[in-house]
């Protein structure tokens, strides 16, 4: 089959197109007929290799896993002997962690639903990694409530704009961050106000929020904290801050120890993707209530392109690779 093969860190050149074997199904897992996948933030730290504190569990000199991409959407080719949700010929989207840049993937049962009946493959394949990220940021570690005002820092990237829609599903009011070119799709996708952040600061305007939401990590934690109500918190969502040795380690560790004795700090959270977020995700797409934001789509053969551009920082949602 067709794949992109990663065999060192580097920029995108290390991902290549190449003819790789099939993978082999097992007992509890699908095998899917790829037909978009999509990558996010975290996929290109696995490009790079940093920060380098990471590579005992990426792997030393190159990945552990050749094959990149989390995120998938397309059809059920076959099924292993356990795997008994799932038939031939159902259109799914998932999490594959690790392997979905590739014509075929193998994903356990429970990493995989089948796929919002409204959304074409291409639009589902972008909602696993980020939209699971936003829905437990919000609904479980922010526990936010209907009338909360909620602020949304990095609302048009991939993970902000699901966290946009999904605070608005919780009936809270909300406030995203982002550049000028942004500010308008941000509000098209329900933000009831929008801070540009090259005319305005949001830690320095004297509004409070009940919970924010940072995805970007470009003021301090005690700046982001002033920003916030009596009662407010703060969620620390960031992955890609931070230098080449420890990256976001540093301010996820102030992050959890800072959470044991401050009470509007909490501490990181991790949101790998499970079936049941992804069900309660599809029912929020069906309901018409979220409708992922998809940026640029590449094919298959020019993933390194498409990487290079989420390595920059500034996606407009989410980015999808036809395969
Ligand atoms: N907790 C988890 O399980 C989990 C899972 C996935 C991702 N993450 C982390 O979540 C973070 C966000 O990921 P993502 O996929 O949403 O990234 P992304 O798609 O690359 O989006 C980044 C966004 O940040 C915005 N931005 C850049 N500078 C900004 C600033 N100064 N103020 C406000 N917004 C700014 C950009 O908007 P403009 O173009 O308008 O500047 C862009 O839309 C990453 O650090 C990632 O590692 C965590």
């Amino acid at each position: 089959m067709k794949a992109i093969v990663q065999d060192g860190y580097g920029s995108q050149e290390v991902l290549k197109l190449q003819d790789i074997e099939k993978p082999v199904v097992e007992d509890d897992e699908v095998l899917v007929r790829v037909r978009t996948a999509a990558i996010h933030a975290g996929d290109w730290l696995l490009v790079t290799g940093r920060p380098l504190l990471f590579r005992p569990g990426f792997g030393f000199s190159k990945p552990r896993k050749r094959v990149p991409g989390f995120d998938f959407a397309g059809t059920v080719e076959a099924t292993g002997r356990d795997a008994k949700g799932f038939h031939p010929g159902d259109e799914v989207f998932g999490d594959a962690a690790h392997g979905s840049c590739a014509e075929y993937v193998v994903v356990s049962e429970d990493k995989v639903e089948v796929k919002p009946a409204n959304l074409t493959l291409e639009q589902a394949a972008v909602v696993p990694v980020s939209g699971t990220t936003a829905l437990r940021g919000l609904r479980d570690a922010g526990k936010v409530r209907a009338g909360q005002h909620v602020l949304i820092n990095g609302a048009s990237g991939g993970v902000g704009t699901f966290a946009v829609q999904i605070a608005k599903a919780l009936d809270a009011e909300v406030t995203g961050v982002c550049s000028t070119k942004n500010v308008e799709m941000v509000r098209s996708i329900g933000a009831d106000h929008v801070i540009d952040y090259t005319r305005n600061d949001f830690t320095k305007n004297g509004e409070r929020y009940d919970v924010i939401l940072d995805n970007v990590a470009n003021h301090s934690l005690a700046d982001c904290r002033r920003a916030l109500t009596p009662d407010g918190i703060l969620l620390t969502n960031n992955g890609t801050s931070g230098n080449r040795w420890i990256g976001p380690l540093g301010r996820m560790a102030a992050a959890a120890v800072l959470s044991l004795f401050v009470r509007k700090q909490r501490p990181p959270f991790y949101a790998p993707v499970r079936k049941r977020d992804l069900v309660d995700l599809k029912k929020l797409i069906e309901a018409g209530k979220v409708t992922p934001v998809i940026d640029r789509t590449y094919p298959l053969s020019e993933t390194g392109d498409a990487m290079g551009y989420i390595g920059e920082g500034h996606a407009r949602g989410k980015v999808a690779i036809t395969v």
